[in-house]
């Protein structure tokens, strides 16, 4: 499903990256953990293809993802959903009208938008809130829209920077058992967080990175995983 080989990023001086290797299955779940300007995000950016690589491989369900020419970029986005620590909802538009937005941008049928719609909200627990705007939501109802909209195209990979870094514990708990809910309904699923406690109560696959090296990669791992 996502395949790293070898790959280094530099921006401009700084190397962010450096020779990171890794793989993920299709079904996966996993957390990507270690100290601020470890990396993390920049492994996000790889993939979404908001970053290059200076050097090395991002494959994305066997396409390299960085040899992409541009106009392909909204292809392949169109398979994966993209949940974010700020939301990045639309503040004049609803609950509906957010999570409708990218398949009015692909030009869906309106029916078909409406049943897509009201299926990643119905996931996401929030059906009594479609008509509210993200001014009258909670923190937590504010990210599960953000979750709908990213899952609202059926993509088979999710990735979430920080998802729950504006959130309290309660609501990040409910958060980090949405995605989990995600995933096992198939979707390889990718999380930065610094939520050392959510990432040891899940018990999932756990890859920590320190300056730009990925330091351990544990199968069943906590926050301070075993180097
Ligand atoms: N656009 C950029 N231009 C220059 N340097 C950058 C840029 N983006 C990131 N960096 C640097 O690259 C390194 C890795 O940053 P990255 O955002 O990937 O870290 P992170 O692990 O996500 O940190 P945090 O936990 O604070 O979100 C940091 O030293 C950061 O300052
Ligand atoms: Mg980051």
């Amino acid at each position: 499903m996502i395949q790293l080989i070898n790959v280094t990023k530099i921006y401009n001086e700084l190397k962010a990256l450096d020779n990171v290797s890794f793989e993920l299955s299709q079904g996966e779940m996993v957390f990507l953990v270690g100290p601020s300007g470890a990396g993390k995000s920049t492994i996000m950016k790889l993939l979404y293809r908001e970053e290059k690589p200076a050097s090395g491989q991002v494959f994305v369900s066997n396409v390299d993802v960085s040899r992409l020419p541009n106009n392909q970029t909204p292809l392949l986005r169109r398979r994966m959903g993209i949940v974010f620590q700020d939301f990045k909802l639309l503040p004049n538009k609803t609950s509906y009208e957010n999570v409708a937005y990218p398949l009015y941008a692909i030009g869906m049928d309106k029916n078909e938008i409406k049943k897509r719609v009201h299926g990643a909200l119905k996931v996401v627990s929030l059906t009594n809130k479609a008509n509210d705007f993200p001014k009258s939501l909670s923190g937590g109802e504010r990210q599960r829209v953000g979750i709908a909209r990213a899952i609202v195209q059926g993509p088979s990979l999710l990735i979430a920077d920080e998802p729950t870094g504006n959130l309290d514990p309660l609501t990040s708990m409910e958060i980090f058992q949405l995605l989990e809910r995600i995933n096992q309904r198939g979707t390889t699923v990718i999380i930065a967080t610094h939520n050392q406690n959510m990432v040891d109560q899940m018990k999932k696959r756990v890859i920590s990175l320190s300056n730009g090296r990925i330091i351990s990669d544990v199968k069943v791992g906590t926050y301070t995983a075993q180097i």
